[in-house]
């Protein structure tokens, strides 16, 4: 980020990760603007900025990146100084029933933010100083067997429309620093969790079930392994790379815990065993485990995912803090807590 221009463009901000770093970054650095571009597709929810809203310094605009008007406008109404692109369409499954939203948006909508940010930024002369910093996943690494991690020298080879569409944003965004010397930088992560994300993913999806008494989904033999990441550890890696990444590099961002589907749902169950007793007495359950149901695979379901975090800790002294046990109390105490709400 250049030191001329604290106005910063954050893009899907109204979402799972985006919304959490919006609300850590605002707490940790009170001398940027934030600027936040979200289309408030089903998966944002202005909910998840209440606390935002509560500083000056914040501001939303309504509006899809893959509109090149409103992105244009955007640049128009602000002198924006740094980017960070989180909006997409995230969920596989939706990528698997109907693949064209995510071309749209990850891939038409990367461009033209990276389009419009190349216009505005050389003819002020800052091209090179202005960052614009591309959120990925480990997913466009493809999937691993038992043995290894991924690092950044790892070739591409997405094997879902989703992770796919990822893939092509990432080369195009690498393809901006090489051919017209943009300061772009890529995170990859691996499989956030924490307060705030949309009820169909894994973790909400496994608690909401439970606590309706409904039969809990496990896809295929459920032996699947994911790297989960605390979603402020994920928030804290980006502060770093956003402002301290070199310049056309990528950092692979991991929580050091891997889990199969399986332990993950286990676990998750004993927590609710623990804290809602109640609730299992009336669904006549010795625990919420019974209501583990195995279903017919995802198609390409990729097998294991696992994050090298070598080069960021090395590098720019980041590690994840958040141990698994922790952020998963925190993380199925925050659903209980908004489902209650909810109720009443
Ligand atoms: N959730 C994870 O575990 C994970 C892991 C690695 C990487 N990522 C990446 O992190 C980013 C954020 O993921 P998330 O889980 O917070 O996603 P999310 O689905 O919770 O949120 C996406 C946000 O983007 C907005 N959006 C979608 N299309 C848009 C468009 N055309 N224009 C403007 N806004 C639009 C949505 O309204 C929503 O607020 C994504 O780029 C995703 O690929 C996520």
């Amino acid at each position: 980020m250049s030191r001329d221009n604290r106005t910063l463009l954050i893009t899907g901000g109204a979402g799972f990760i985006g919304s959490n770093f919006i609300t850590y970054f605002l707490k940790a650095h009170d001398d940027y603007e934030i600027v936040n571009l979200d289309k408030l597709t089903y998966a944002g929810s202005l909910e998840n900025l209440r606390e935002a809203e509560t500083f000056a310094n914040y501001h939303f605009i309504e509006g899809d990146i893959a509109d090149e008007a409103v992105v244009e406008q955007v640049f128009t109404d602000y002198d924006i100084g740094g980017i960070i692109h989180f909006a997409a369409e995230s969920h596989v499954d939706k990528s698997i029933a109907d693949t064209k939203p995510f071309i749209t948006t990850n891939v038409v909508g990367t461009v033209n933010l990276l389009q419009t940010a190349k216009r505005d930024w050389e003819e002020k002369g800052v091209l090179s100083e202005r960052r614009f910093h591309h959120i990925s996943t480990d997913e466009v690494y493809g999937s691993l067997e038992e043995d290894g991690a991924f690092t950044e020298e790892t070739p591409y080879d997405p094997r879902n429309p989703y992770s796919a569409s990822k893939a092509s944003a990432n080369m195009l965004v690498n393809s901006y620093h090489n051919t017209y010397g943009m300061n772009v930088v890529i995170s990859s992560s691996s499989n956030n969790y924490g307060p705030r994300q949309h009820d169909e993913k894994l973790i909400p999806t496994i608690i909401r079930k439970a606590l309706a008494g409904e039969s809990i989904p496990i896809y295929g033999d459920g032996q699947n392994i994911r790297d989960w990441l605390y979603v402020t550890d994920h928030c804290k890696a980006l502060d770093k790379v956003f402002h301290e990444g070199k310049e056309g590099d990528t950092y692979n961002i991991g929580g050091r815990n891997e889990r199969t589907n399986m332990e993950m749902t286990n676990r998750i169950c004993e927590l609710l065993d623990e804290h809602q007793q109640e609730r299992k007495q009336e669904l006549a359950l010795s625990s919420f485990k019974d209501l583990i149901t195995f279903v017919e695979d995802r198609p390409g379901h990729d097998r294991r995912y696992a994050v090298d975090d070598t080069k960021i800790s090395q590098t720019l002294g980041w590690k994840p803090v958040v141990e698994l046990e922790q952020g998963l109390a925190e993380t199925v105490a925050w659903y209980m807590d908004k489902w209650r709400k909810q109720a009443q």
